[in-house]
């Protein structure tokens, strides 16, 4: 089967990236991103690619170089999914916020839509691929959806999750450690499962692709997330145990990092992860344990979020315990608001609630991101619904230059790995804060012994 036309639907942080490498790799294929919000499109559409929506490193080249040849922005929907013989669904699954599995289960309401409109639109057979993350046994819902509303034509659905990270997003699509396909065993299954990997197989050496069975696919990448935050909460717990015995959670993770059967990544203690999936996968697990009556492994898994939680909460318990129990009316300066480096996302990102804790405590807090805007970081707190608009606001003070930002503040805390904030001159900062100057260094970037040297008092996690 030879794929000439591939519409996704949902232009966010996988659907963009993601399409815009395919369509780079395969100028044969044509490449249509459609997504309801009409905002987005435009900026995908801005004539200059520094404009478009989401920031990544190598990503406004590619999309330079793709768009108007065979990659294409679109509200149009339908006509889209009407000339493609493969579409990707693409969209957001978030937490869910009513019902039953509020709080736990992944929200479907975007993906079923999607397959609704699918089903009303198709007058020719397609290949159906889930790229967003998804419940286990998703793919059930969406044939039913597809078999029992559709025109009569037939649809193969695949699971192709994506496990590109933020800020690396373009790296990792360019070389993956692994493509995963996961499709029927049937011989139609077949057939689709080899188009995609076709497609793959422009630019993925065709070792690195993995064809499994749907559900296995489907459950890999909630596993995979899982079983990533884990690290993070592990050496996050013992970074607390570090600071009570003298043990310095950096030397501990290179001295574990060293064994081959545990590898240095992912080993970084810090004020805690975030970014839109970690959580958000782990308590759909959770959830999906506890229908199937699996209450240890739920309770286990449950465990990462709850460390990671408290995490967040005791950085910012340091803050106001070093600062003489007391922050009320007093500067603090943030480095940093997105969830990691390279990226102007900001969803669930640590900066959000220990900012919101410090503003119950009254505290004056002022922001530094080289990318993330005004309105974002306003809306970021907002949603917290901790208290109202006009509060938030008259808290929360933005700027443009990370000079400016630390200027009179009594504590900077750093709060994303920005490389550039290493690159500062520290001893200016200094000269403009008050004294004693704090540094609260969430992501252990900055070089304590010569921050210390300037006169700083320097507080790392896990030392
Ligand atoms: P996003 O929120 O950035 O983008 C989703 C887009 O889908 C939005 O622009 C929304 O307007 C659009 N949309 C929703 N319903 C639609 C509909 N019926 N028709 C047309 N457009 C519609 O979300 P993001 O971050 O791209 O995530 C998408 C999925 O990929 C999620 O399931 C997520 O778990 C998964 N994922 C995300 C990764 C990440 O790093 N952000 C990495 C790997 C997977």
């Amino acid at each position: 089967m030879e794929i000439t036309k591939i519409c996704c639907i949902g232009a966010g942080y996988v659907g963009g990236p993601t399409m815009a490498v395919i369509a780079q790799k395969c100028p044969h294929i044509q490449v249509t991103v459609v997504d309801l919000n009409e905002q987005r499109i435009k900026d995908w559409n801005d004539p200059n690619t520094d404009n478009i929506p989401i920031y990544e490193p190598g990503l406004a080249e590619i999309v330079a170089e793709a768009r108007g040849r065979n990659l294409f922005f679109s509200t149009e929907v339908e006509k889209a999914i009407d000339e493609a013989q493969i579409i990707f669904i693409s969209v957001n699954t978030p937490t869910k916020t009513y019902g039953k599995g509020k709080g736990m289960a992944a929200d479907l309401k975007y993906i079923e839509l999607c397959a609704r409109q699918i089903a009303k639109v198709a007058k020719q057979n397609k290949i159906v691929v889930e790229k967003s993350t998804l419940p286990v046994r998703t793919a059930e819902a969406i044939k039913s959806i597809l078999d029992n509303t559709g025109n009569g034509v037939q649809f193969q659905i695949l699971s192709n999750p994506e496990f590109l990270a933020e800020g690396t997003a373009v790296t990792d699509l360019l070389n993956p450690d692994r493509i995963l396909i996961g499709g029927d065993t049937t011989p139609e299954g077949e057939i689709a499962i080899n188009a995609l990997v076709n497609v793959y197989a422009n630019w993925v050496n065709r070792d690195k692709i993995l064809t499994t069975n749907v559900w296995s696919s489907e459950l890999s990448k909630l596993t995979a997330n899982a079983f990533l935050a884990q690290r993070i909460s592990s050496i996050n717990a013992m970074s607390e145990l570090c600071e009570k015995t003298g043990a310095d959670v950096n030397e501990v993770a290179k001295a574990i990092g060293m064994d081959s059967r545990i590898g240095p990544k992912f080993l970084k203690a810090s004020v805690g992860f975030g970014g839109s999936c970690f959580q958000k996968d782990i308590l759909n697990l959770v959830y999906i344990a506890k229908t199937y009556g699996l209450n240890e492994v739920a309770d286990y898994w449950e465990q990462v979020i709850i460390m990671n939680d408290h995490q967040k909460r005791r950085f910012s318990n340091k803050i106001v315990q070093t600062l003489y129990n007391t922050v009320a009316d007093k500067k603090i300066t943030f480095l940093g608001w997105a969830f990691k480096k390279d990226t102007n996302d900001t969803r669930e990102s640590a900066a959000i609630y220990v900012a919101d804790d410090l503003i119950n405590e009254q505290a004056k807090i002022s922001v530094y991101d080289p990318k993330v805007s005004r309105n974002k970081m306003l809306s970021d707190l907002d949603y917290l619904e901790t208290r109202s608009v006009q509060e938030n606001i008259n808290s929360l003070t933005i700027f443009n230059d990370a000079y400016d930002a630390c200027k009179d503040s009594h504590a900077i805390a750093v709060l994303t790995e920005w490389d550039e904030f290493t690159t500062y001159d520290w001893q200016k900062i200094y000269q403009s804060m008050h004294k004693p100057a704090f540094v609260f260094d969430g992501r252990n970037i900055l070089d304590a012994k010569k921050l210390e040297s300037i006169g700083f008092v320097y507080k790392g996690i896990g030392s």
